[in-house]
């Protein structure tokens, strides 16, 4: 069985194929560079970009063959991302699949951009259900559980910031660039063994929920506080603390979440997920851990086709 998938809900353009759990092809065009210049993603020119640069991968995917068949010819469903996400960016990748579902007369599939972030970790790979998962990405940041292939609960969820934004926010404050989720994984690499302290671990009503604002707002405070006294800013410290505190906070919340839904395995995905320490957090919560190939960390086609072959392939 063989699926093609469009994802285009923040600002990615990703195209791919997948042949019965096999990855055949992808390619994906990332607007980041863009969005960069504004410290943001900008809905209406991500809509713009994206018009640009689903072209270049339809005349791309047209020359893509497998055993020199070229493999447009042949493909039994058509998958794109239907939620959630910005509206004029999904519009996009909607087109193009209503497009190409009419003309070669194949069933389509609206996917939710969460649960193919949740397949992300299961790409050529089957999986045993119950589930938990962690998703951290530029825009979301829940603990999942999976009781059955299309049965999930979401049992805990940011109140406010998603991780890789506040990652994003602070690397900002301390003019270390963008997007700052792997540069302060980087210094966190060379200077864990020297900042062992973390902030405080904020307070939810519901134990699985997070709030991350508040640490960036702690994180902010500390930097304006020495600032105002003229007292150094140690830029290495700061950062070290504050993924220490991410990490510890992300940690406390999985294992009650483990002791509470004892699943037959863990998975880490989203953007985030490509964090160093929190893949090594993970790791050694659970005997069985999924883990997403780095490709598959950031938003892409792949886990789109992944969900659709798990919702048809019964
Ligand atoms: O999933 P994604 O592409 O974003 C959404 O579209 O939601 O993830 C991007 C986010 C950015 O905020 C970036 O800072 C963060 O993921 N990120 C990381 C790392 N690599 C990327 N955050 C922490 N550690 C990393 N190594
Ligand atoms: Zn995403």
């Amino acid at each position: 069985m063989r699926i093609f998938a469009i994802e285009s809900s923040h600002d990615d353009t990703s195209f791919a194929i997948l042949d019965d759990n096999k990855p055949i092809w992808m390619k994906t065009i990332t607007q980041s560079e863009i969005h960069k210049i504004y410290g943001g993603t900008i809905p209406e020119i991500a809509s713009r970009m994206h018009v640009k640069n689903i072209l270049i991968l339809l005349e791309e995917f047209k020359k893509v063959k497998l055993n020199n068949e070229l493999i447009f010819k042949n493909i039994d469903y058509i998958a794109y991302t239907k939620e959630p996400g910005l509206i004029g960016s999904l519009q996009v990748g909607y087109i193009v699949a209503q497009t190409m579902s009419r003309i070669y007369q194949k069933p389509i599939l609206g996917l939710n951009h969460l649960e193919g972030h949740f397949y992300s970790a299961f790409i050529n790979k089957e999986l045993d259900f119950p589930v938990l998962c962690l998703l951290v990405s530029g825009g979301h940041s829940q603990i999942m559980l999976y009781k059955e292939y299309d049965e999930f609960e979401i049992v805990g969820e940011t109140q406010d910031d998603a991780v890789g934004e506040v990652y994003d926010k602070i690397a900002r404050k301390l003019n270390l660039g963008f997007p700052g989720g792997p540069i302060i994984d980087s210094i966190w690499k060379e200077n864990k063994n020297l900042y062992k302290n973390h902030f405080s671990i904020p307070k939810t009503a519901n134990e699985f929920d997070f709030s991350f604002s508040g640490i960036k707002t702690a994180v902010i405070n500390h930097v304006n506080n020495l600032a105002n006294k003229n007292l150094e800013i140690n830029v290495n410290k700061i950062a070290t603390e504050f993924q220490n505190t991410i990490v510890l906070y992300l940690k406390n919340n999985l294992q009650k979440a483990i002791k509470k839904f004892q699943p037959k395995c863990l998975s880490l995905v989203g953007g985030a997920s490509a964090n160093y320490a929190i893949r090594n957090m993970v790791l050694e919560l659970h005997d069985n851990v999924y883990l997403p190939e780095m490709e598959y960390t950031t938003d892409n086609a792949m886990m789109i086709a992944r969900l659709a072959y798990e919702k048809v392939k019964k």
